[in-house]
């Protein structure tokens, strides 16, 4: 979490880096701060609140400068106060840091320092960093990359870091171990950022900055990176994919409905050239390479968060019933710390949109030492967790920025599928029938979820109704069940309902408790083989009065009958149903979440990449 960004270059920094920071504020929104340098003159302007609070702040302020460093703050140590708020000054006030990160050893360091002699104005870890740099500076006697290397050896923890020093306005250290940190190349000029989104304006040259490695950029001069244990290391510059105009909101509201409209397109953009209908095949450059060690794999694990840990489920109940490999999806979080038994002949899938989320990424590592295969489904090219995996796939839906995930939870559905097929396919468990029948049906997907989002206005005017509701139940059997906990999921990360995801005849074994006529109730009832079961389940709400919204599919009359609203969507194979049934969950959250007033692409306490504990 917290987004970083700097310059230096002939251009004046400020406009860049309020910029950057916008792209940058999915990342976290509790404060903002700047740091400029201009005539060896170190100014240090910051807030409380978002970028937006932080322009305001340095209106009528000296924001001259052609260096300067920038941060977007989603708060670990200290609230989100002025105080803790980065950029922050060493003792001297000769050095400023901004970090995104966890220095997990601050409280040492900081016992340390206090003995020498420093004095803290914030309760913040960053703080520490950079009086430890100063505290190398001086003691050492060394220039400040040296001095940020030899504090960096002292520190246990995760950081991307960018350091400013008050006597030298042409150079700007970073560092990076575990949170992302990318550098823009321009003529004369360079560019910081946490991911590329700060910098495609102005070059497509990065280089994703490497664990451990310290680069200087001097103006006018050629970077250099080496790392903490000081081997010289040269630049691999890569060229952007991505452009402009994705990051932009395109005439809708909000992110997050223009990534819900996005989705026809986007699924195409995942399926082309994988999905042919011509050859009736499915290609997946990452399963071709590994096709034996899908096919003699003794378990899957899939491992992923928050809504990337939905599409897990998706993926396990897909490939257990068509592949016949037995699959566990784990939170990464907790995956990473129970001592999990991994075999050599395990394949492991890490799923994160981001790709830069720190649990999964270290549940990459652990799956790593000792000796499974590990693939990897991701949105973000070149992050964090492709880079460090054996194969995979990307997700190809493009900069995902709204904080609630949408195209990205359908994308990593439909590669999941596409792997299951494969694998099924190589292991002969489905026949050339049903092999056709996969591939002509999920090809017709992209249009069944435009004819979804046809059905907005009248989730919109639905929404309107339960804006009342602090209490809601999501219900779903086998395939929709992980759509019930993705659709409660949507629901409280942007309108702040308490919500519910259960499988729905789990119900009576608890939440039955809490119906009432004041409690909706969102059944996805979609065609399948336990279509009568779940109709049961909203008989027993509806004889309790509860209040139900049934997602349905076209034509069916049997639970619209029984349903106070419906709201329908094509019909498809019961197992690609999630990628159609999860769309109107997603128009509803969004809708109550504007109704209710609430900040929908930027939803208090929430960041999109975890990048902490
Ligand atoms: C955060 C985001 C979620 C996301 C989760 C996992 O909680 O708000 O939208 O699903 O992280 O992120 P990842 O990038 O690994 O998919």
């Amino acid at each position: 979490m917290c987004g970083i960004v700097g310059y230096i270059g002939n251009r004046e920094a400020y406009p860049i880096l309020i910029k950057g920071l916008h792209r940058l504020e999915y990342r976290g929104y509790d404060s903002a701060g700047i740091a400029l340098i201009d005539q060896e003159h170190l100014k240090v302007y910051k807030t409380k609140g978002k970028v937006a609070d932080l322009e305001q702040f340095a209106q009528q302020k000296d924001i001259s400068g052609s260096i300067g460093i920038a941060h977007t703050r989603w708060a670990t140590h200290g609230e989100p106060t002025q105080n803790n708020a980065h950029p922050h000054y060493s003792q001297s006030e000769d050095i400023a840091i901004i970090h995104n990160g966890i220095i997990e050893n601050y409280a040492t360091l900081k016992d340390g320092l206090i003995k020498e002699g420093y004095r803290f104005q914030s309760d913040t870890d960053t703080e520490v960093l950079v009086q430890l740099i100063e505290f190398m500076k001086i003691t050492h006697n060394v220039d400040l990359p040296t001095a940020v290397q030899l504090a960096l050896t002292q520190v246990v923890g995760a950081y991307a870091i960018a350091v400013l020093e008050r006597n030298n306005p042409d150079l700007i250290v970073t560092a990076r171990k575990g949170s992302p940190l990318v550098i823009g190349i321009g003529e004369d000029e360079y560019f910081i950022g946490s991911d590329a989104t700060p910098i495609i304006e102005y070059t497509n040259k990065v280089i994703y900055v490497g664990d451990e490695e310290i680069v200087t950029l001097m103006r006018n001069e050629p970077l250099k990176i080496k790392t903490i244990g000081n081997i010289e290391k040269t630049p691999e510059i890569q060229k952007l994919e991505m452009t402009l105009s994705q990051l932009e909101k395109g005439g809708y509201p909000h992110f997050m409905l223009k990534e819900i409209f996005e989705q026809p397109a986007k699924l195409s953009d995942c399926m082309r050239g994988r999905v042919n209908v011509e050859l009736d095949n499915i290609t997946l450059a990452g399963f071709i390479d590994n096709r034996d060690k899908f096919r003699n794999a003794r378990r899957i694990i899939i491992t992923a968060c928050g809504t990337s840990w939905h599409a897990a489920q998706i993926g396990m109940y897909f490939i257990e019933e068509f592949a016949r490999i037995p699959v566990e999806v784990e939170y990464s979080s907790e995956f990473r710390y129970r001592k999990p038994v991994i075999y050599k002949d395990d394949i492991v899938i890490a799923i994160s949109q981001s790709g830069e989320t720190a649990d999964t990424l270290a549940a990459v590592e652990l799956a790593k030492q000792q000796g499974a295969f590990i693939f990897g489904i991701c949105n973000v090219v070149g992050s964090s967790i492709p880079r460090s995996t054996h194969s995979g796939c990307y997700t190809h839906v493009g900069p995902e920025i709204g904080v609630a995930s949408t195209k990205a939870f359908t994308a990593q559905v439909s590669v999941l599928t596409m792997l299951g097929i494969l694998i099924a396919k190589e292991k002969e468990s489905i026949t050339d029938e049903e092999y056709v029948r996969f591939v002509k049906e999920l090809s017709l997907i992209p249009e069944k979820v435009g004819k979804v989002l046809e059905k907005n206005e009248q989730i919109a005017e639905l929404a309107k109704i339960f804006t009342y509701a602090s209490n809601c139940i999501y219900l779903g059997r086998g395939y929709n069940f992980p759509v019930a906990l993705e659709g409660a999921l949507k629901l409280k990360e942007i309108s702040y309902i308490h919500a519910e995801g259960y499988p729905a005849a789990e119900m009576k074994h608890g939440p039955i408790a809490l119906i009432s006529n004041e409690m909706p109730v969102i059944a996805i009832a979609t065609q399948s083989e336990t279509y009568e079961k779940v109709a049961s389940n909203i008989q027993e709400i509806k004889a309790r009065k509860g209040r139900i919204i049934s997602i349905v599919t076209e034509g069916d009359q049997t639970i619209k009958n029984l349903s106070s609203h419906i709201i329908e969507v094509p019909e498809t194979i019961p197992c690609l149903t999630p990628l159609l049934s999860v769309v109107p969950l997603q128009l509803l959250a969004y809708h109550i979440a504007v109704e209710k007033g609430c900040d929908v692409d930027q939803p208090r306490n929430l960041a999109k990449s975890v990048t902490v504990e």
